[in-house]
């Protein structure tokens, strides 16, 4: 079964992505597409529209990436932003002007084309964010333009006749008036369907992961994140006791977390086994104290303990809780800087030479969480902040011991704890305590101490590509601080972090 699609070709905008889910959210199911796409590699039954993205270069330079003409000759719809339609005049005929700086932030546009097609059911004057260096000065042959600004005289163009559509604003971002009302109005053009939800598409991948595993086994690693839980329901459903869920405790996650995961997972009837590593990986990381050093010792461990599950059940297949982001990132579409040895533990190697299984590797986390919702995943696992791979050793700054592991496990608690009394956990992308490897001096009763220093840190984000930290009450600071100090045995000073992602990493090593 496939659905109706659009096909989002990337010229390596920052907004690409954003595109995409605009239309997810709209009922339209968008893919992404590299660069270098040819007609071959987007066409078949089910492409409904085109839509050409921004982009970084200029058209006009030599090498900038380009349009297959073929895509020209597919017959859908066509819509280009921003670079999109300078591509588009290039390819037609028509002119360019070439700029010498950015214009970037809010303009105000006039539609001044009343029949336009794009622009139906929104006012003459429109306030849009562009982002450009250079635009068309000259819209080709065919095109009607039907909006402009005073420095822009093609701010949007469209060829009714050939179902071609050019804009020089972003209507994905939401400083853009009626952006989303824009985007509309082009699927309808494509006579897209608008059925796209988390509901069918969990029935389709039922079906599909059926057909692919046959009698097979599947092992899962369930980490009780959001990604690998919903993974594990949806498996489930698809092929009952043929998957087994592999929990690995490393003794480095939240406090209470198996037992919290345990819980959760009691209502299902899943297969899921519980393995305590802790010791395995405390006395690995003895006295170990660069981050990476750090992160690769508990990558191979981890590898190590799973793949002996594995073996240990003869499983063919591995299910993988892989997004959508994680697939466009990896593919080379979207241009991420490789900062940290990242991200998923559950990334394994190749040589366990099994067939994977990723039914959620097309979905957005918006999405997969509304698939979990669907599946009857607990809320509470559902709206679970990320939680990393190598766990609290990236939050323990310097050597990694089980003391120093609990009493952080103690103050993330509390401050998890407070978060959700006031409602401040679901206002936040991420929150947790770090500890510091610093030590105070400080006064309790009447006693002088000499403890640890606590970080709390939260961060608002769509994408944890860029963050900012999270605008917390001082009450509730203040409460979280007064707890942690008083309930935490080692922790005598409790600092809160508000730097912003960049210039700092959410976490802290
Ligand atoms: P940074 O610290 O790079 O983190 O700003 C961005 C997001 O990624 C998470 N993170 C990880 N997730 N394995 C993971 O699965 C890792 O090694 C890892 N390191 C960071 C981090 O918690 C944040 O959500």
């Amino acid at each position: 079964m496939h659905h109706e699609r659009i096909a989002i070709l990337d010229f390596g905008s920052q907004y690409t992505r954003l595109i995409t889910r605009r239309l997810r959210e709209l009922g339209a199911f968008g893919l992404v597409y590299g660069p270098k796409a040819k007609a071959q590699d987007i066409a078949g039954t089910d492409l409904r529209g085109v839509i050409l993205s921004g982009g970084p270069n200029s058209v006009l330079e030599a090498g900038a990436p380009g349009l297959d003409p073929a895509i020209l000759e597919l017959g859908v719809p066509i819509l280009g932003i921003c670079y999109g339609q300078q591509l588009l005049a290039r390819d037609l005929g028509g002119q360019l002007h070439r700029a010498s700086k950015r214009e970037y932030g809010k303009a105000t546009i006039q539609v001044t084309d009343v029949d336009s097609v794009l622009f139906l059911g929104m006012e003459r004057e429109l306030v849009v964010w562009m982002s450009h260096g250079d635009h068309v000065e000259k819209a080709p042959e065919g095109y009607i333009v039907t909006a402009k600004t005073p420095g822009v005289p093609v701010a949007a163009m469209e060829d009714r006749a050939k179902r071609r559509f050019g804009i020089q604003f972003h209507p994905e971002v939401t400083h853009t008036a009626h952006g989303n009302l824009l985007l509309l109005n082009f699927l309808h053009v494509c006579s897209m369907k608008l059925d796209w939800n988390a509901g069918q598409f969990i029935e389709e991948k039922i079906k599909e992961t059926q057909a692919q595993v046959g009698t097979g086994t599947v092992v899962l690693g369930l980490s009780g994140g959001v990604d690998s839980s919903v993974t594990a329901l949806l498996l489930h459903r698809a092929i009952g006791r043929q998957l087994t869920c592999v929990f690995v405790d490393t003794g480095l996650m939240r406090k209470d977390e198996m037992r919290h995961v345990q819980e959760s997972f009691a209502p299902f009837d899943l297969n899921i086994r519980w393995v305590n590593a802790a010791a395995k990986f405390l006395d690995a990381l003895a006295n170990v104290t660069d981050p990476e050093q750090k992160r690769k010792i508990i990558g191979r461990l981890f590898v190590e303990v799973f793949e002996h599950e594995a073996k240990s059940i003869s499983a063919q297949f591995l299910a993988q809780g892989t997004l959508y982001p994680d697939v466009i990132e990896s593919s080379g579409i979207g241009g991420a800087v490789l900062v940290k040895s990242h991200h998923n533990v559950g990334g394994l190697p190749a040589r366990m030479k099994m067939k994977l299984v990723e039914p959620l590797r097309e979905l957005f986390k918006d999405e997969v969480r509304r698939a979990g919702l669907a599946l009857g995943l607990p809320e509470d696992i559902v709206w679970r902040h990320p939680f990393p791979g190598p766990g609290l050793a990236v939050r323990i700054p310097g050597p990694v011991t089980a003391e120093r592991v609990k009493i952080l496990q103690n103050a993330d608690a509390i401050f998890i704890e407070e978060l959700k009394a006031s409602g401040w956990y679901k206002l936040s992308s991420q929150a947790f305590a770090v500890l510091l490897p610093v030590q105070t001096v400080g006064i309790m009763g009447d006693e002088r101490t000499y403890e640890n220093m606590c970080a709390i840190r939260a961060v608002t984000s769509e994408d944890f590509m860029t963050a900012d930290w999270a605008r917390l009450p001082h009450e509730l600071l203040a409460k979280t601080a007064a707890r942690i100090v008083n309930e935490v045995k080692g922790i005598n000073r409790v600092v809160f972090d508000i730097t912003s992602k960049p210039p700092a990493t959410i976490e802290y090593e």
